[in-house]
C-alpha cells in the first residue's frame, strides 16, 4: 500500500493492493472520472507534484515517463511511499 495526497482538495487517502489510486480517491468521496481504466485512453491523466509514478499505462511515451510529473491514475502505482497529485 501507498499513501496519495490530493493536494488541491485536500484529500489523503492509502491505495491498497487491489484498487487503483483513481478507485481510493473515489472511495474517499472524489469524483474522478475514468473510462478505459487499461492506461489507454488518457481520460485520468492528472500531474503529479510530489513522488515517483510506477507507470503502468501504455498512453504516455517514455520520455514523458521519465519525467515523473505526470501519470495515469487509473493503473499506474507509486514507487515512492506517497504521491503528491495535482487534484
Ligand atoms: Fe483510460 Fe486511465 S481511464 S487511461
Amino acid at each position: 500500500a501507498f499513501e496519495v495526497y490530493a493536494e488541491l482538495s485536500d484529500v489523503t487517502v492509502t491505495v491498497q493492493p487491489d484498487e487503483s489510486i483513481a478507485q481510493a480517491l473515489n472511495r474517499a468521496g472524489m469524483k474522478i472520472k475514468v473510462s478505459c481504466e487499461q492506461g489507454t485512453c488518457g481520460t485520468c491523466l492528472c500531474d503529479v507534484n510530489e513522488g515517483i509514478p510506477d507507470h503502468r499505462d501504455v498512453f504516455l511515451t517514455d520520455e514523458e515517463k521519465e519525467d515523473n510529473d505526470q501519470m495515469l491514475i487509473c493503473c499506474s502505482r507509486a514507487k515512492t511511499p506517497r504521491l503528491v497529485l495535482d487534484l
